[in-house]
């Protein structure tokens, strides 16, 4: 892994928006779609406000995008502020001149007889799209990429998985009350994230800075599955100096 450590997150944010833009702009030079594999949560706000921006500003087109996103809560509705559907739309496709037909969410409400099916497809659409050409990752303190908490396998696709205390917990306050934090959740694989071609993954804050130090620093182990980034030969970790204060 490659780590880039920034003075703040929103210095950070800019160079990521402008590495999203660049490929976006070659691609659509070359005649051809850009498939990215996109994130949730606080860590990405500021790429996108920025996307937008250009968007707005600067005639960045999103005509030729095509987006994947990691994960969905699972069961959550579309309309769910709660919702990754609702984040994404809220802070990027609501925004930009992305083609609906090209944006593609984990379904939260698919049925649980129907979930297994519906997680081969995803799987599929992705490989049909011609695989994902970047990926863009948050990192949560259990060590997840996507919602792959401890105990995922290398090679694991997209399924349904019981998310991890920890991660509950950390998602209690959107949901005012742990009570309220969904079990399980929708994700894309190891195995699927580590197919792309580019993968760029966002910390920031004092928060994040035991959990990156293990996953750059530790042992590849399903313990912490983010490790399994190490092996990725174009994968970059872009952070902020409170999130790298523990690298040696
Ligand atoms: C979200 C996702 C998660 C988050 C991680 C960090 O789509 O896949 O892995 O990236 O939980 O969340 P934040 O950025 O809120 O700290």
């Amino acid at each position: 892994i490659h780590n880039v450590i920034f003075n703040d997150s929103k210095t950070g944010s800019f160079e990521v928006a402008k590495e999203i833009a660049k490929l976006i702009r070659k691609k659509q030079e070359a005649g051809k779609k850009c498939v990215l594999g996109l994130a949730t949560g606080s860590s990405p706000i500021k790429v996108y406000e920025e996307l937008v921006r250009m968007h707005k500003e600067e005639g960045l087109s999103f005509k030729n995008v095509v987006t994947f996103n990691l994960d969905e809560y699972y069961p959550m509705e579309r309309n769910n502020i709660q919702s990754y559907h609702y984040f994404m739309h809220q802070h990027l496709f609501d925004h930009v001149d992305i083609d609906p037909a090209n944006v593609n969410i984990p379904d939260g409400t698919v049925s649980p007889d129907k979930l297994q099916k519906y997680c081969r497809s995803y799987e599929s659409q992705i490989e049909k799209a011609g695989g994902l050409d970047f990926q863009l990752l948050g990192i949560g303190r259990t060590g997840h990429i996507g919602f792959n908490e401890p105990g995922s396998h290398f090679n694991s696709a997209t399924r349904d998985i019981t998310l991890d205390h920890i991660t509950r917990v950390d998602a209690a306050p959107a949901f005012k009350g742990l009570e309220n934090v969904p079990r399980k959740a929708v994700t894309m694989g190891i195995g699927t994230i580590r197919k792309a071609k580019r993968i760029v993954l966002l910390a920031w804050g004092q928060n994040k800075s035991e959990i990156v130090r293990e996953t750059i620093e530790g042992e590849i182990s399903s313990e912490v599955p983010a490790t399994y980034l190490q092996e990725h030969s174009n994968a970059t970790f872009v952070l902020d100096k409170e999130a790298a204060a523990h690298l040696t």
